[in-house]
């Protein structure tokens, strides 16, 4: 059992659609302008009562279905969020408590939008070190909750959503190599001003959104993810035209085709979901991955990389036989 195997995908969207038409009634933009500077069209919003956990759950729920395990089967779940149900107990362990997985490691990984790659390197790590069979990894966000609806420059970025994988010991090939950065000089780039230590962002009051340098984070994230997707198929003696699809971090249009312009390539090879999802930070990777999964273009056997890129700065990238 020297691999780590992906056995199944599932992901939940909430029932809200919000099109760039609707947000041109809220801020001063345009479908046009969203559309070229992003790649976005319409996106996801939780219901004001719909917390990370809840969809966890259901994207949980539909990867055991296809990996055919039961709750009794999981022994380490994981939760990549930066908009959790609460600062504690971390998302993990409301997870495995609604899902009746039995006592186990529930750890909630907090990356950004590197959360989910952060939370899949690490449990193959585990796997490969024999201890665990079976682990649930989640990459979840409400993160619309996190976002000033006046403030244009930022909300028509972000969508929520939740995707989850089950992995597990094999004897195929699965994971073949992972990566994982993070610099945290960047941290006035883009964060969201709330933790026990807290920050207000407008003196004198409680309200806080998230903060963003979109074009600062834009040049770092590209010069980075061609980086990070170069280092791990290095690492894995893996040459570029080998790789079947590219499967990043939905942020923005223009960054993934950087990428895929340094990977040299073509884009009919990568996994776009920005289009309908927006960014949905955690949630993009395991999602697209979903996507394309399940409409039969990633095929067992394939080669696929996954990367992603976030506040911190954070990265990470997975290169995997599906
Ligand atoms: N509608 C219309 N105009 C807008 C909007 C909008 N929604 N938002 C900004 N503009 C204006 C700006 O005010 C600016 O106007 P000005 O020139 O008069 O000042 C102009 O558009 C250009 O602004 P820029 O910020 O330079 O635009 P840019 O081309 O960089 O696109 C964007 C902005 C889309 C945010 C881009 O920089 C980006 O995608 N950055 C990366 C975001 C990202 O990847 N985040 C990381 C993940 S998030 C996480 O980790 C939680």
């Amino acid at each position: 059992m020297n691999y780590t195997k992906i056995a199944g995908t599932g992901r939940y969207l909430p029932e809200k659609i919000l099109t760039n038409f609707d947000l041109e009634k809220m801020v001063d933009t345009s479908d046009e302008w969203i559309r070229t500077r992003t790649g976005v069209e319409r996106r996801h919003c939780v219901a004001p009562e719909q917390t990370t956990s809840d969809m966890c759950v259901e994207a949980a729920r539909i990867a055991m279905e296809e990996a055919g395990v039961g709750p009794a089967d999981i022994d380490m779940v994981f939760v990549g969020t930066t908009s959790p149900d609460l600062i504690f107990p971390n998302c993990a362990t409301l997870v495995q408590h609604r899902l009746g997985i039995p006592a186990c490691p529930a750890i909630g990984m907090e990356a950004a939008c590197t959360s989910f790659i952060y939370a899949l390197a690490t449990a193959d790590k585990y796997i490969k070190a024999g201890e665990s069979k079976c682990a649930l990894v989640i990459g979840a966000e409400c993160i619309t909750k996190l976002v000033d609806w006046s403030d244009r420059n930022t909300c028509v970025l972000f969508g929520d959503g939740a995707g989850a994988v089950i992995v597990k010991a094999s004897d195929e090939p699965g994971i073949i190599a992972t990566h994982l950065g993070a610099d945290g000089q960047y941290k006035e780039l883009l964060y969201y001003p709330v933790g026990a230590s807290k920050e207000l962002h407008k003196a004198g009051t409680d309200e806080a959104s998230i903060m963003m340098t979109g074009n600062e984070v834009f040049k770092v994230a590209v010069k980075t993810l061609g980086n990070v997707a170069l280092e791990v198929l290095e690492k894995a003696g893996v040459a570029q035209e080998e790789l079947d699809w590219l499967i990043p971090h939905q942020a923005n249009i223009r960054i993934i085709q950087a990428t895929a312009k340094r990977l040299g390539l073509p884009m009919e090879k990568v996994i776009l979901t920005v289009q309908d999802h927006g960014n949905t930070s955690a949630a993009s990777v395991p999602m697209a991955l979903d996507v394309g999964r399940r409409d039969g273009r990633v095929k067992p056997g394939q080669l696929v990389l996954m990367e992603a890129f976030g506040g911190g700065f954070t990265w990470g990238s997975v290169l995997m036989r599906v």
